[in-house]
């Protein structure tokens, strides 16, 4: 059976106070409407129609990757104009009516209203204490349903009732096409409401089955920065007791955040205020300090990560210890057993296996060998102003402290380069280069003293 999926993304969110339409805003790191659109993927639906509206192109042109067919809806005239706009493009089958700002509705409650539509109209309904905003479901005395009042048309009595529209419904495509064609817009806000077709299927003997949702945070909408920040607690406690069923420790779940993919692998031990980005992938027994922040990472078996540090596109193989207070920059690849300790800086580099930068250097576009020692304070200037050139560094290499490597320069095996030196040429292997004012003591020299 086909299914056509479409994801109604066209409004503002006024109440958002953002230029940014609102499917753009960012749970756990991914747009709202990118969550929606990941669960009708999961649903096998063969077309996604996604309508958008307000702000033009910035939804479309931010969401290249999106594989959806953009439909514009130039005036957000309703929900039911808004699917009308798509309809043109649906083929025969099912469609599912999802909202580009309801993230979370799961697979699992949609399948079920998918279930309950065949053959009829399944709409996702549920009770609410306050229901406040919503359009109300009216049943008659055998409780089936005859239509869906919104609020501001319903009367008092109406709104009374505590069984509210969440808004996705489910249907086959023939009917929905004929009844969407058919809306019209003779209501309080002059609006075409999608609503309006549950009196149509009645009207066409169509049967209606309801379904509720598995939790209600599923068809929580977001509508302002409060409720998104609401959801991504959820979806984080949710993302965050899964890890740990699978045995990550997390010594706080409350202070954890994955805005993406994470790999554990067994014995994994996370402290607290952890910021995960992207895709982290996390061997063995690795263990991360508190207040770091990881973004693209494949970190090996047995590294320890200590407190904040901050790593970004990089590889960091077996056994390495990093930080505190460390920079893992773009494009670093560290062997395994390597060691960088505090205020250290590594940038587009390479360091080999067992090799130490422990304290306060800058490491860039750099290729450093094994067994190397790096001083404190050594800083690679690999900028001249206007090029960035590399520093090469052998293995078993001894750098002293506070050493310059003005590149591009290259430092051979074995070499030892003495404290305090700015290298701007080649340093020969197995040999001790420096740059050293001879040091000298001025006998006759006496420390001034206040005058009175
Ligand atoms: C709608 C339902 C209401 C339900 C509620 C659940 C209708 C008429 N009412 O009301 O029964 O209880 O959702 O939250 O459907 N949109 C477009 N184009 C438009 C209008 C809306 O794409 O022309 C999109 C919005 O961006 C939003 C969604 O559709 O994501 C819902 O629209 P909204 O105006 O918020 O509908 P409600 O009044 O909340
Ligand atoms: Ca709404």
């Amino acid at each position: 059976m086909n299914l056509s999926v479409i994801i109604l993304a066209a409004g503002q969110g006024k109440r958002m106070c953002s230029s940014l339409p609102k499917v753009l805003h960012l749970l756990a790191g991914k747009p709202l409407l990118e969550h929606v659109v990941t669960t009708a993927q999961h649903l096998g639906a063969q077309q996604i129609q996604v309508v958008y509206g307000y702000g033009g192109d910035t939804v479309p042109s931010r969401l290249p990757h999106l594989k959806v067919n953009w439909v514009e809806q130039a005036e957000q005239l309703g929900t039911g104009h808004a699917v009308a706009k798509a309809m043109p493009f649906v083929k025969e089958g099912k469609v599912l009516v999802l909202y580009g700002d309801v993230p979370l509705v799961s697979a699992a409650t949609l399948h079920r209203l998918l279930d309950a539509a065949d053959p009829a109209l399944s709409l996702l309904t549920m009770q609410r204490n306050d229901p406040t905003g919503y359009g109300r479901i009216m049943r008659d005395e055998q409780n089936r349903v005859l239509r869906i009042v919104e609020e501001k048309d319903a009367s008092p009595s109406e709104r009374q009732v505590t069984e509210i529209n969440t808004g996705i419904l489910a249907v086959d495509a023939e009917h929905l096409r004929s009844w969407v064609g058919a809306l019209k817009n003779n209501n309080l806000q002059g609006e075409f409401y999608l609503t309006d077709i549950i009196a149509l299927a009645v009207r066409d003997g169509v049967p209606i089955n309801t379904v509720s949702p598995g939790s209600d945070v599923e068809v929580l909408g977001v509508n302002n920065k409060a409720q998104l920040a609401e959801l991504e607690r959820h979806y984080q406690r949710a993302q965050a007791q899964q890890l740990m069923l699978q045995g990550v420790t997390l010594y706080d779940p409350e202070r954890f955040d994955l805005r993406g993919e994470l790999s554990a692998g067994s014995d994994v031990v996370i402290d607290v205020n952890v910021i995960l980005e992207g895709k982290v992938t996390l061997g063995d027994r690795v263990r991360i300090g508190p207040n770091v922040w990881i973004r693209n990472a494949k970190i090996g078996n047995d590294v320890e990560v200590l407190a904040n540090c901050v790593i970004e596109d990089a590889a960091i193989e077996t056994g390495c210890r990093i930080g505190p207070f460390a920079r893992i920059r773009p494009e670093t690849r560290l062997a395994q057993g390597v060691h960088i300790g505090n205020f250290v800086e590594v940038k587009k580099s390479t360091v080999g296996a067992n090799s130490k930068i422990n304290h306060l250097s800058y490491v860039g576009d750099t290729s450093i060998g094994k067994n190397v020692n790096i001083g404190a304070g050594t800083i690679t200037c690999n900028y001249d102003g206007v090029n960035k050139h590399r520093t090469i560094i052998g293995d078993d290499v001894f750098i002293g402290s506070d050493t310059q490597l003005v590149a591009p320069v290259e430092i051979g095996s074995g070499a030892t380069i003495g404290a305090g030196s700015t290298i701007t040429s080649n340093a020969p292997a197995d040999k001790l280069s420096l740059t050293r004012v001879k040091q000298q003591t001025v006998d006759d020299w006496q420390r001034p003293k206040k005058k009175n």
